[in-house]
């Protein structure tokens, strides 16, 4: 019962086998469990964390409750992967089991250095009276995974309330450069700029950032920013947005990015165009980027927002990761693209027809789609969700799922269309989940979304093809 609240603080080594068993069993056997995105194997996921392509490898952390779906201890997993099609476990990388992250090791990024990988993340600690204190820390992972604990890096500034955490970390020339996402004393989102010499040193406050935003919030999570050429982007995770027309910020909570000049260390500022919201999607949340080895900037994200209770709860698991994307600036906006890599996971080939029978329901589309068209995807008592175009707009559409769920934030969204005329939009499904790139990535929804037994897929005004994706060859 984790209405209880004591009982969201259980750790994992307290609880029977048995119990750890049987919410595997249920996690495992729900039909909306995915196949080759990155999911509990029970419990809930939320943030991707520390991000990193490290010793020949992708490493993959994410925040995880492993006892149920629900916001409880919050541990570090880890995975790495050198494909993406293929990935190796290593379990859980950060216990909270120490006096400054005894109720949580939240969100953070890593550096890699040489063989160490340096993971910088929020210790989250709560008093009797159940008010918290987060502080920065650092834990360095070795070879073999082996894990050191150099304990606090920072604590709360005065500037700052006690929602303080988050840190992204970035190297620039000879020094390093830690954001921390909080909520001022005054009430409004905000970022908080230090600086190191060394990658375990001394990270000095130098103060909180201005980034051209007034109204933006009551606080700002999941800051990741980086540097390209000359170049500064800012992704982050704000909350208490919201608008009145009715393609912007209709989440409980949104991702925006801003492109600008690179943040200066001196004055604490970041100039910068505007404020973009990232993904038009339904659940999408707290991404973060790394350089992988090809120099391309890979982002992933978490695909689910928090307040919202999703319908395969009861079966003791919530969310997944979203697929890795590689982004790119073009034309003063950030673009998505599907990783190539997930090219290796196409099995069979089938071309696409008014009326398509799915024979499983893990599968990309590659749609040429007209300005009006098109999709529905359903099951055979007529439960859908829809995608379509009135050729200015997109709109997806969750009203009529066999599963509905968050009403209360609304069932469709829709996004301005950027490019109009025919072009082809690529949409990743693996049971649940629904990624759409459309507008040569410079518009992205990712959803959940419920259809039992899904089985058929409606199109009108498009061409193309369907890959049956499998990582089991
Ligand atoms: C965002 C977040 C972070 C925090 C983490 C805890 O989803 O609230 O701010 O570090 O989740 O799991």
């Amino acid at each position: 019962d984790f209405d209880n609240r004591r009982n969201r603080f259980i750790k994992i080594e307290d609880v029977p086998d048995s119990y750890m068993r049987e919410i595997k069993k249920k996690t495992l056997s729900d039909e909306y469990y995915p196949r080759y995105h990155v999911a509990p194997k029970h419990g809930l996921l939320n943030d991707p964390n520390g991000l990193a392509y490290h010793n020949g490898e992708h490493h993959i952390f994410y925040q995880w409750f492993p006892l149920g779906p629900v916001h409880g201890l919050k541990y570090w997993y880890h995975l790495s992967t050198k494909d993406f099609v293929d990935y190796t476990d290593h379990g859980i990388a950060l216990y909270p089991d120490e006096d400054f992250d005894s109720h949580g090791c939240y969100s953070g990024s890593a550096v890699s250095v040489d063989e160490d990988l340096y993971l910088f993340y929020t210790g989250n600690k709560m008093l009797e009276d159940h008010t918290f204190i987060q502080s920065q820390c650092l834990a360095v992972m070795g070879n073999n995974n082996s894990m050191i604990k150099k304990g606090v890096i920072a604590n709360t500034p005065a500037d700052f309330t006690h929602d303080f955490r988050d840190p992204s970390v970035i190297k620039r020339d000879d020094k390093l450069m830690m954001f921390v996402g909080g909520k001022t004393i005054e009430g409004d989102g905000a970022l908080a700029l230090y600086v190191s010499d060394t990658v375990e040193g001394d990270f000095k406050y130098q103060g909180k950032i201005d980034a051209q935003a007034e109204d933006f919030g009551y606080m700002w999570e999941c800051p990741s920013y980086y540097e390209e050429k000359d170049q500064g982007v800012l992704i982050l995770s704000p909350q208490g947005i919201s608008s009145q027309n009715k393609y912007d910020y209709k989440n409980v909570f949104s991702v925006v990015y801003a492109i600008g000049d690179k943040v200066d260390v001196n004055q604490q500022t970041f100039t910068h165009g505007g404020f973009i919201e990232m993904d038009k999607g339904f659940d999408f949340y707290a991404p973060q980027t790394y350089l992988d080895h090809q120099g391309r900037r890979i982002m992933l994200g978490w695909l689910g927002n928090s307040k919202s209770k999703y319908p395969t709860d009861k079966n003791g698991w919530a969310h997944m990761l979203t697929i890795p994307r590689e982004i790119m600036i073009k034309n003063d906006t950030l673009r998505q693209r599907p990783l190539a890599e997930l090219k290796a996971l196409r099995t069979e080939k089938q071309a696409l027809h008014q009326t398509n029978y799915l024979t499983s329901k893990a599968f990309e589309l590659v749609c040429d789609v007209e300005d009006v068209f098109q999709l529905s995807f359903e099951n055979d008592k007529g439960d859908h969700i829809t995608f379509s175009s009135d050729g200015m707009a997109y709109c997806l559409d969750r009203t009529h799922m066999s599963e509905v769920y968050a009403e209360k934030f609304g069932t469709v969204r829709y996004a301005k269309r950027k490019i109009q005329k025919n072009h082809t939009i690529r949409i990743f499904v693996d049971h649940s989940s629904m990624e759409i790139f459309c507008d040569d990535g410079e518009t992205v929804l990712t959803s959940r979304f419920f259809i039992h037994q899904l089985s058929l897929l409606k199109i009108e005004n498009i061409t193309g093809n369907l890959y049956y994706l499998s990582n089991i060859k």
